[in-house]
């Protein structure tokens, strides 16, 4: 299929773009880059053998999205793009609606001016708010608490409308627990700018001596060790079920919603153990206060996605790890070989 990939030069977009490539799709990257890295397109080309096209621009752009999609007969859509800092979303929430929403906005616009009837959208589970049980599956209630989670909400409730509206259409939410890793080549992986607001890349930073030590976020959850539990996914797996998600809307149309996680949750302290055992380097760390909208424990009820994509993730808390460990190095020796 000829997919158009908004978002392909950011985190989750870039390892969605080598998978669907392997899968033998044609890629069609559309990115702004204001959060992403153009020559993350060369490494995409470099892992998949061939470049993807790219172009850069806003996907809320009605008539450049249009102009991409009868340039290259698009049959399918993964939307990826969007502003994805829940503290930034606290601070500026006309920030979230406006890029999130409004740009989803005006991709349906095009998408239904070009008839264009498949797509795969990049939501999450922050739009759960805080576990009222545990694992969370998809009929959880959505009782969210920012606005960036909102911003998502909304835009699912949207393909709900628009679903109905065109029956032809079939759109399925993949709502993400919490990624991590990166692909085995080391050239592609979790690269944020300035100051990491997630944990992994935090700890990969201080274990690389970039940072001195990490901020544990709270040491008195109701949690085995005090510390916040989450369903950590290798990257490579979350990838793997969006062209799951491609193959379901294949065979089927409508609204779907589907969680993408492991369906078991580690805390803080047990991640840092387990990257100091993949990496062989310490991680130091101060257990300070509870950061403002952090829930203590949430992990993904995996049935509906594991029966209805025919989709499990099957890499380790190890291979996490390791993988997120070998990029940093990759990293490393690139900015050394560069001077920078
Ligand atoms: C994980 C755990 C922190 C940093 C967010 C978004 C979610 C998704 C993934 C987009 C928590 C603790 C973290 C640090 C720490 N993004 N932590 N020190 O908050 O579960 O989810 O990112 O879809 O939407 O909400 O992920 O990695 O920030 O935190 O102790 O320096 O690590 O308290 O328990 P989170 P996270």
């Amino acid at each position: 299929m000829n997919v158009l990939l908004t978002g392909g030069c950011g985190y989750i977009g870039s390892h969605v773009a080598v998978v669907l490539m392997s899968a033998g799709h044609e890629v069609v990257i559309v990115d702004n880059l204001t959060n992403s890295r153009r020559d993350v397109v060369d490494k995409i080309a470099e892992i998949g053998g061939r470049p993807p096209s790219f172009y850069q621009g806003d996907v809320g752009d009605v008539e450049f999205i249009r102009d991409v999609i009868r340039r290259h007969r698009i049959d399918s859509v993964i939307h990826l793009a969007g502003f994805k800092s829940v503290g930034e979303s606290v601070q500026l929430p006309l920030k979230y609606y406006q890029n999130n929403v409004c740009g989803a906005l005006g991709l349906l616009q095009a998408m239904e001016a070009e008839s264009v009837s498949n797509l795969v959208f990049s939501s999450s589970a922050t739009i759960y708010g805080n576990p009222q049980y545990l694992p969370v599956d998809e009929a959880h209630p959505q009782h969210v608490i920012n606005a960036y989670g909102r911003s998502k909400l909304h835009i699912e409730e949207m393909l709900r409308d628009v679903c109905i509206s065109r029956p032809s259409l079939g759109a399925i939410c993949l709502r993400y627990f919490n990624p991590v890793g990166a692909h085995h080549s080391g050239l592609i992986g979790d690269h944020p700018r300035g100051i990491p607001n997630n944990l992994m890349p935090y700890v990969v930073q201080v274990a690389s001596g970039e940072r001195e030590f990490l901020n544990v976020f709270g040491g008195d959850y109701p949690t085995p060790d005090g510390t916040g539990v989450r369903d950590y996914i290798h990257v490579m797996d979350l990838a793997e079920g969006h062209v799951a998600a491609l193959n379901h809307l294949s065979l089927s149309t409508g609204w779907h919603a589907f969680n993408l996680g492991t369906g078991k949750g580690y805390s803080v302290l047990e991640m840092i153990r387990a990257f100091e055992g993949g990496s062989g380097r310490a991680v130091p760390y101060k257990i300070t206060a509870r950061r403002e909208g952090d829930v203590a424990c949430a992990y993904a009820d995996i049935q509906a996605a594991t029966l209805g994509l025919n989709w499990k993730a099957k890499r380790t808390l190890e291979d996490m790890c390791s993988s997120a460990w070998f990029f940093q190095n990759h990293l490393s020796t690139r900015r050394q070989g560069s001077g920078r």
